[in-house]
């Protein structure tokens, strides 16, 4: 199966890495030149021509910019006629995608930068319709990311604010962490190490473990001890309002931008 990923960025390099080394055939399409040279680097497949790409897949993977979305379909129009097309781009309804691509069978999903590593969530929708086979490849595909699943498009705004957004509220911790280390006198490198760890043992504490974040706390917790020490101090600072604002204004902007694209 022949997949062309449209658009070489950040997102578009981490997908064809991780889906040439799930053994998929790969082409990436990328518009500038230098780009062009840094994927060839990386071994990938790439040209400039984004109509040749698309006519050679089975299946395209829209990882341009939301603004470029419209004029990148109406290029690769009739060359994704009935094929498979999965578009990443933020804040780009089914609907719009259907509009700008009627022949193409079109899956809208919101991955993370945690592509590069097959750690993504990775949420998806599809248009009515997709046979049970298409599904099963658009699955397969996604699941070269990390985690897949398949979600109301109502939610879409809400995951990429939650989870598109993710990596970077976690590296503002991890970053937070480092400083904390710092202050207290540890290397750098091992702060590092420290708070890169801290994220993925309590992440594999909820998940293979089925702990709840509360659970884990408590058991950290021994009365009269260190880490009520610390989260006595943590406590002075609304850390749950400040996410839950973060992602409510993440999720208005991406709405803003969805009523943008679609004229409103
Ligand atoms: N970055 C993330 O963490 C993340 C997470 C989830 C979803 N996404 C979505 O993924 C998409 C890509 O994001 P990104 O961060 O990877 O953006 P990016 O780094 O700007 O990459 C997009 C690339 O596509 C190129 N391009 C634009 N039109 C093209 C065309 N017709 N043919 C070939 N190449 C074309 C752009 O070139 P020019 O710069 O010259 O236009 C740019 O190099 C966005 O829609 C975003 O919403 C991103």
């Amino acid at each position: 199966m022949i997949i062309a990923v449209i658009g070489g960025g950040v997102i578009g390099e981490a997908v064809a890495r991780n889906l040439t080394l799930s053994g998929y055939d790969v082409i990436v399409a990328e518009k500038r030149s230098e780009r062009i040279r840094e994927l060839e680097n990386l071994g990938l497949r790439v040209t400039a021509d984004s109509k040749m790409a698309a006519r050679q897949a089975d299946v395209v993977i829209l990882c341009v910019k939301p603004k470029d979305v419209e004029s990148t379909l109406k290029e690769i129009n009739e060359e994704i006629e009935g094929k498979l097309l999965i578009s990443l781009a933020a804040a780009v309804t089914i609907d719009s995608l259907k509009r700008l691509a009627p022949g193409a069978k079109v899956v809208r999903a919101m991955p993370n930068l945690a592509v590069a590593v097959r750690e993504s969530f990775t949420a998806y929708s599809a248009e009515q319709g997709l046979k049970p086979e298409e599904s099963e490849i658009v699955i397969n595909l996604l699941r070269s990311f990390g985690v897949v699943e398949k979600i109301d498009e109502s939610y879409m705004d809400a995951i990429t604010a939650l989870s598109g957004c993710a990596p970077a509220y976690m590296a503002l911790i991890a970053e937070a962490m480092i400083y904390a280390g710092l202050e207290a006198g540890l290397e750098r490198s091992l702060a590092l190490k420290v708070a890169a760890q801290a994220m993925i043992g309590t992440g594999k504490l909820i998940l293979e473990g089925q702990k709840t974040p509360s659970q884990i706390r408590d058991m950290v917790t021994t009365p009269g001890g260190v880490t009520i020490e610390g989260l006595f101090e943590l406590e002075k600072v609304p850390i749950r309002h400040a996410f839950m604002s973060a992602v409510k204004a993440a999720m208005e902007k991406s709405r803003k931008i969805t009523l943008a694209l679609s004229g409103g």
